[in-house]
């Protein structure tokens, strides 16, 4: 049966964590912070110029903080990485299955970015490390950069640009427009599709929208039944959906021509969605008066590389068009994005360490348990294992003399994760209760907060 409860020792730097950040992790006023028992004084190494704005947030909550401008090769990450119990990177680093597996204390990998083709998933699931990154922190920036190209398009800004700086004075109006009162398209009305439709409508536009959900229109924005019933009655048309296989060519010979004659298309969304020799044609014939194009179906792998044939074998011809934007896929590069990246990362990591929540992992069932309340020597059990039958039956009979006041379980292929907040247990305890649930075949990571 239980013993008498005593209290849980919590590191200094904790301690000052826990005043000194109320609005980064702290739960509200009557819930408790949580920390790692086993590992109070966590090691983070941050790699390849991470934000200075995360590394604080990390150092207030009492992190051990090393900060590193480069990325690291796979042997150096070797040497390295297991000493430390988190890592966070950008897109250089990669963290392959010889790292993973050399990193024996690592809890967890922090992709400060959007993507996360750099980290072997599986490797890193299967060693009970869930990988966080930023998937959505740059909508507004590609939401700004749309508005942008609306209006460039529309006044074919970067066709007299161009020719002022060859020396050519040829002030028009011919076949230059307001955006107020147009109709704007949106196809994908996800975090940007309704970010835009916000800023279009305060331009004045009319905003219609095709999603294959159901979504709520902001303002007065929609949706339309129809791919094809947007393609007509729309003036610009601008394409914010994922690469997927029913998306690629989505924009293709039918579509152009469906699209209203003098119509634009604009796509920052991913290279693949729109066939471009079919985009090709639609601007030389006049049927389409211009595009902006961000994104590519091949693009080079670093600043300074050639933009030609070799890659894509239209690139020569697309550069000659009249009225056509093309961007190095800049829609969500800027500052305020990275600064939202840093922030929205270090919180995933500092929320898994401490809390044990796995929401908005890439590779990892996502769990998470409501607060726990100030009061009382409750300790959460954060339990990662192999998704196989029998596992809760056994951990539940470890925990069975205690009083379990929440707990939840999830699975994603072959990793299954527990979390279980278990309510009057002494620290001797929780020695106890590691060894029983860690020693049970299905283990991967037991780790316990309080
Ligand atoms: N250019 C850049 O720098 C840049 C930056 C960020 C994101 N992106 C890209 O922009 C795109 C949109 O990003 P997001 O964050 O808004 O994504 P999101 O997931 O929030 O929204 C995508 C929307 O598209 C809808 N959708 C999916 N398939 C569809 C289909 N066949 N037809 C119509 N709608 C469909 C989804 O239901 C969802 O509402 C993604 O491809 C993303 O990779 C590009």
């Amino acid at each position: 049966m239980p013993s008498s409860p005593i209290p849980i020792p919590v590191s200094a730097s904790h301690a000052v964590a826990a005043s000194a950040s109320p609005s980064y992790t702290s739960p509200k006023p009557g819930l408790k912070n949580l920390h790692p028992v086993e590992n109070v004084d966590l090691r983070l190494l941050l790699l390849e110029n991470i934000s200075q704005e995360a590394v604080a947030a990390f150092r207030v909550q009492g992190f051990h903080v090393d900060h590193h401008t480069k990325a690291m090769s796979e042997d150096e990450l070797i040497q390295i990485l297991p000493s430390y119990h988190a890592i966070g990177i950008r897109s250089k680093t990669k963290i392959t299955a010889r790292v993973v597996k050399a990193a024996t204390k690592l809890i967890v990998i922090g992709c400060f970015c959007i993507g996360t083709n750099q980290v072997d998933l599986p490797a890193a699931a299967q060693a009970g490390i869930p990988v966080f990154n930023s998937p959505f922190s740059n909508s507004r920036s590609v939401a700004e950069l749309v508005m942008g190209e609306l209006v460039a398009l529309s006044r074919q800004l970067f066709e007299r640009s161009y020719e002022l700086r060859q020396g050519v004075w040829n002030k028009q109006s011919k076949g230059c427009w307001e955006v107020r009162g147009k109709t704007l398209g949106i196809v994908g009305y996800g975090h940007i599709g309704a970010q835009l439709s916000v800023l279009a409508e305060a331009f004045g536009m009319r905003v219609i929208f095709y999603d294959v959900l159901n979504i709520m229109p902001l303002g007065s924005a929609r949706q339309v039944e129809s791919l094809d019933v947007l393609l007509a009655d729309a003036d610009f048309v601008t394409l914010h959906v994922p690469e997927l296989p029913e998306t690629i060519d989505m924009i293709s010979k039918p579509q152009f021509a469906l699209m209203k004659k003098g119509a634009y298309l604009i796509n920052n969304s991913r290279g693949k969605v729109v066939d471009i020799p079919a985009l090709i044609d639609a601007l030389k014939s006049k049927h389409l008066a211009g595009a902006a194009i961000d994104v590519f179906p091949v693009e080079p792998g670093s600043n300074g590389a050639p933009f030609g044939d070799q890659l894509n074998p239209w690139a020569s011809i697309l550069r000659t068009l009249p009225n056509v934007i093309l961007t190095p896929h800049i829609g969500g590069s800027t500052e305020e994005a990275q600064r939202a990246i840093g922030e929205e990362v270090s919180l995933a990591l500092t929320r898994y360490l401490d809390y044990g929540s796995t929401v908005g992992a890439v590779n990892f069932p996502e769990v998470d348990l409501r607060a726990v309340p100030e009061q009382g020597n409750n300790i959460r059990v954060c339990h990662v294992h192999k998704n196989q039958p029998g596992v809760l039956k056994l951990v539940n009979e470890v925990l069975s003399p205690y009083n379990v006041e929440k707990q939840f379980s999830d699975s994603k292929g072959d990793i299954a994760y527990l979390m279980a907040d278990i309510a009057d247990v002494s620290l001797q305890e929780i020695a106890q209760l590691r060894e029983h649930i860690s020693s049970t075949s299905a283990n991967i990571l037991t780790r316990f907060l309080a």
